[in-house]
């Protein structure tokens, strides 16, 4: 019954938008090559890259979880959401911010 009310709240935060609200500005310069690589290499490589949890160590694989990624790591107009990386090197709130603005113009 727990499982069921997490399944709902999260499909809850996925039909409203969630997240952390970021949106992608006209103009956006942030890419994978100027800020994303080296993002991941920082904050999520060290636990995301080696096969028993997503690794975020590629740009498709990126992409495929992008939802997730900003409702764990990314700050925008709802929210700074600090839960990932869990423990380590911890990106500043700029950081998390740009992180939203790369992910909401869909990780160029
Ligand atoms: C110290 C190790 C560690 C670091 C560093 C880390 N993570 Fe995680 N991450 C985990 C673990 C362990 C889980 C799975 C368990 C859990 O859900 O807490 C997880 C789960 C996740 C999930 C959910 C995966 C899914 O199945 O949907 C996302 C998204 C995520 N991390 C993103 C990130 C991002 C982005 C970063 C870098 C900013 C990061 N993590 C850094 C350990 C880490």
């Amino acid at each position: 019954m727990k499982k069921l009310a997490l399944i709902l709240g999260l499909l809850a935060i996925g039909c409203s938008g969630g997240g952390s609200g970021a949106t992608c500005p006209t103009g956006s310069t942030v890419t994978y090559d100027n800020f994303g690589r080296q993002f991941f290499a920082s904050y999520c490589d060290r636990c995301h890259a080696m096969g028993t949890r997503p690794a975020y160590n590629s740009l498709a694989a990126i992409r495929a979880d992008s939802t997730s990624i900003d409702l764990q790591a990314a700050a925008g107009d709802n929210s700074v959401n600090t839960a990932m990386p869990e423990s380590g090197a911890t990106p500043t709130e700029a950081e998390r911010r740009r992180l939203g603005e790369w992910l909401a113009c869909g990780a160029p």
